[in-house]
């Protein structure tokens, strides 16, 4: 074997190692459904036992759980293949550097001193792990007491936030998120693009900061099967299906 076949082959044999790893990656993240966690975990933080293995976590409830809100089609393309992509990415992007161990959260925080993908997929995997939370077939959750009176100190009531909420989430041009965090002991409204979120230590410093209390994916790919261009009526119905008991355990958290 002459120096240009080994070189050929032994590229081969990378790709082919690439693909069998990352099938196994997938199929070991399907298969976990214990990546849902109690509302004080940290997101789909890394098992250090298990480092560099980020893993798609499991939905709560079924695909057409949330019909007909959100349609069983967008969710599942939603979680299985969009959501899929990004914790594939970002382990791709940790695999072998320094950060490969450290926890979402923490990624987050620095994030403005890491590659690009890091950003993207890391982010992706956050927001979408806590979006799937943030979820719920189970009509007739409401704030916490505690919850309330802060929504009705800074909003004057619920639909004084979900009107100030949906302005944010129209506002973001292409792609993005709309946040309620609770930032210097009160609930402060935001949006970031694409797939940044308010742990990034670049967000907080453009005034998008503080703990994620609830976030609402504005991509096209979470409402265009159903809704096609009215992101207005995807806003609305996200309403319907909003976990606020998740909510409201976050607020606790977050004010502890
Ligand atoms: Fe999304």
């Amino acid at each position: 074997m002459n120096r240009r076949t080994w070189i050929y082959q032994s590229f081969r044999w990378l790709a082919g190692a690439a693909v069998v790893h990352q099938t196994i990656g997938l199929f070991k993240a399907q298969a976990n459904t214990s990546s849902i966690s109690q509302h004080n975990l940290p997101i789909n933080s890394n098992n250090p036992n298990t480092a560099m293995s980020f893993e798609l976590p499991a939905l709560p409830y079924a695909y057409a759980a949330l019909e007909p809100h959100f349609d069983a089609m967008t969710m599942e393309i939603h979680h299985s293949k969009h959501h899929a992509a990004y914790v594939n990415n970002l382990n791709a992007a940790l695999s072998g550097t320094p950060h490969a161990d450290k926890t979402l959260e923490e990624l987050m925080a620095v994030v403005s001193t890491l590659p690009v993908a890091v950003r993207n997929n890391g982010g992706g995997h956050y927001n979408h792990s806590l979006f799937w939370k943030l979820l719920t077939p189970q009509a007739g959750t409401a704030p916490s007491e505690a919850l309330m009176a802060a929504i009705q100190e800074k909003f004057g009531g619920l639909d004084g936030l979900k009107e100030q909420f949906g302005k944010a989430a129209m506002a973001r041009f292409g792609s993005g998120w709309a946040w309620l965090c609770y930032r210097d002991g009160a609930l402060n409204l935001c949006s970031t693009a694409n797939q940044d979120n308010p742990l990034m230590d670049i967000e907080n410093e453009k005034g998008c900061g503080g703990f994620p209390l609830l976030g609402l994916d504005v991509w096209e790919h979470s409402y265009y099967l159903k809704f096609q261009n009215r992101r207005a009526e995807y806003v609305t119905a996200f309403w319907n299906v909003l976990n606020w008991d998740e909510v409201s355990a976050r607020f606790a958290q977050a004010t502890r």
